[in-house]
């Protein structure tokens, strides 16, 4: 849809896949944007080339006097809540003065709280986030983010879904979050007792998948 022209990019919320893509795209710079730490030596690496900022976007110095021809959003609203909570509402907001011309937002929906095996292993997941005290990310629906758009003056264009057929890696992904969550839970016996339970849940996933469960989304917007 999009066409060879990217011009300059921005990464909104960075990480090896999106900066990877975007870079294959060849645009004539390209920015990205992460508020972890523990991501920038790994982004310099893949992107010697690119703007790798260090930054929350709350701060309202963040990129100040900035405009990027393109600016992708690549599952950073459903992120934000695990690094600036209730800021979703703010976000689209707080982007468009440095979007030239094209924001793309690529997002999940909502996991189906239908009790399956792979519901499961996202309710294990952020029930291990909680218990270490952390935040969960909070995914939100397409339409949704249709109706913010629109409120804060985006013109969308064009919006899709695509089922997701999630694999040995999504079971494993997500539980290994939740393993690595259990060195800050405070009692010792329940991280015990968690650990076999997320051996006993990946045991029982790994039987059950591929899976057709879940989907993710893409909207582009127009200023
Ligand atoms: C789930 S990761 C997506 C990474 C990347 N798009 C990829 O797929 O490789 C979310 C990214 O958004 C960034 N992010 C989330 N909330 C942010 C905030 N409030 N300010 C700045 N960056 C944020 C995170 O630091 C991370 O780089």
């Amino acid at each position: 849809m999009h066409g060879p022209a990217w011009g300059s990019a921005l990464d909104a919320g960075t990480g090896d896949h999106s900066l990877g893509w975007l870079g294959s795209l060849s645009p004539t710079s390209l920015t990205g944007v992460t508020v972890e730490t523990w991501r920038l030596a790994g982004l310099k690496a893949l992107a010697p080339t690119a703007r790798i900022v260090e930054g929350q976007w709350t701060d309202p110095l963040l990129l100040a006097g900035e405009r990027f021809d393109v600016v992708v959003a690549d599952y950073v609203i459903g992120a934000i809540d695990g690094h600036a909570p209730y800021f979703q509402y703010g976000f689209l907001e707080r982007i468009r003065p440095h979007v030239g011309s094209r924001l793309y937002l690529v997002g999940m929906e909502p996991p189906p709280r239908d009790g399956s095996l792979l519901d499961e292993v996202c309710r294990c997941r952020d029930a291990a986030i909680l218990l270490a005290g952390h935040r969960c990310y909070r995914e939100y629906p397409r339409e949704l983010v249709v109706d913010w758009l629109g409120r804060v003056g985006f013109r969308v264009l064009d919006a899709a879904s695509f089922p997701n057929v999630l694999k040995e890696r999504f079971v494993n992904g997500q539980l290994d979050v939740a393993r690595r969550k259990l060195p800050y839970f405070t009692d010792s016996a329940l991280a015990e007792s968690f650990s076999a339970y997320i051996e006993d849940l990946r045991r029982r996933a790994l039987a059950a998948v591929p899976q057709k469960w879940g989907s993710d989304w893409v909207i582009a917007a127009g200023v």
